[in-house]
């Protein structure tokens, strides 16, 4: 692919945005558009519209969305829809309309029914229900997906969707209220091991399943995505491994030197026992993760160490 493509990544500030951002500026991809929210609203049909007739980009990658986790989707169930159905229909039509080559269009796992047969492949979507809590979520990418879809089949243009599994890397969010499990068991091994090594209490039993994928090679996987046309439309990521929560709180504590106790509070919920993606189909396709988990969680350790400070100064 030509290293001057114009590429408008969306969300380039985010976790996954900026990412891509630094994997697509490696490769000698030079021509890249990033907009922050208060530049460009993305919920505003007409600025995005604006925005599109100006830059003309011939690639679109979509990773701005409103995100968040059980609490903030279940106090603002209307937002999580109509937010995420804002910025995606915005972007997907406004690519139509200016001809853009690609679009990718970044959803997650929990598009998914809630109790479809693990490892989840692609086909099982819209078999049956959704995990209540974030269904408003859910749907808005459903509706993102099938809006690629439906594009692809009516217009045979390369829009295309891409479902990660549970991300890590740099740039997460380490905020205990908000954060997600691996980030937050890495600063609640560090703050204790800060503190002489004092006990760690961990949520649930442990024995629940997950699978994690670094942010680089989510990545790499959108920039192949990229430069090849894929044979359909809905493609899973992820590593196609899980472990135990046990298993990651051991890798943990081993990466930060954490040498204290690790206590399980089994009277909060454990959540879904298993939740693994098939990724089958993208392999086929010639694509494969290539961290492996404790190095992944390591470089992810030295980003957390780097940046605690400002980490701090943002968030709290
Ligand atoms: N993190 C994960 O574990 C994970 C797992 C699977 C899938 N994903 C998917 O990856 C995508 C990105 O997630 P992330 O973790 O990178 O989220 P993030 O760190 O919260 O970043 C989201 C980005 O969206 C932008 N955005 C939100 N509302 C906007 C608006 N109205 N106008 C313009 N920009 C707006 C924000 O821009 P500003 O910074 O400029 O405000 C921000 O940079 C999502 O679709 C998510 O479903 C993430």
């Amino acid at each position: 692919m030509e290293r001057n493509l114009k590429i408008y990544i969306a969300g380039h500030r985010g976790m996954v945005g900026s990412a891509i951002w630094r994997a697509l500026d490696k490769k000698g991809y030079h021509n890249l558009i990033g907009k922050t929210s208060n530049d460009l609203d993305l919920k505003n049909q007409a600025e995005v519209a604006d925005f599109f007739e100006t830059e003309k980009p011939h690639v679109v990658i979509d990773a701005a969305a409103k995100v968040g986790g059980i609490l903030a989707n279940s106090r603002y169930p209307y937002q999580f829809l109509m937010d995420n159905m804002l910025i995606q229909n915005n972007l997907i039509d406004a690519s139509l309309r200016n001809d853009c080559e690609k679009f990718i269009f970044l959803g997650s796992s929990c598009i998914y029914p809630k109790h479809a047969p693990q490892p989840l492949k692609e086909d099982c979507l819209l078999t049956s229900s959704l995990e209540p809590t974030n269904e408003w979520y859910a749907i808005a990418k459903i509706s993102g997906v099938k809006a690629c879809e439906a594009i692809r089949k009516q217009y045979d243009k390369d829009f295309i969707s891409l479902m990660p599994t549970n991300l890590y890397g740099s740039h997460d969010n380490f905020d205990l209220e908000t954060s997600h499990v691996l980030p937050a068991m890495l600063r609640k091994f560090h703050e204790a091991k800060e503190n002489g090594h004092a006990p760690v209490t961990l949520w649930g039993s442990g024995n629940p399943k997950r699978e994690f994928l670094h942010v680089d090679d989510l990545a790499q996987a959108v920039i192949f995505a990229m430069e090849n046309r894929f044979q359909d439309n809905l493609y899973n990521v992820g590593t196609g491994q899980d472990l135990s929560i046990k298993d990651l709180a051991l890798m943990i504590q081993g990466v930060t030197g954490h040498k204290g106790e690790i206590h399980w509070d089994d009277s909060k919920p454990d959540g879904t026992p298993r939740k693994l993606m098939d990724v089958t189909k993208l392999s086929k396709e010639g694509w494969n993760a290539a961290i492996p988990l404790e190095t992944g969680i390591k470089e992810t350790y030295r980003w957390f160490i780097e940046n605690v400070q400002n980490i701090k100064e943002l968030k709290y």
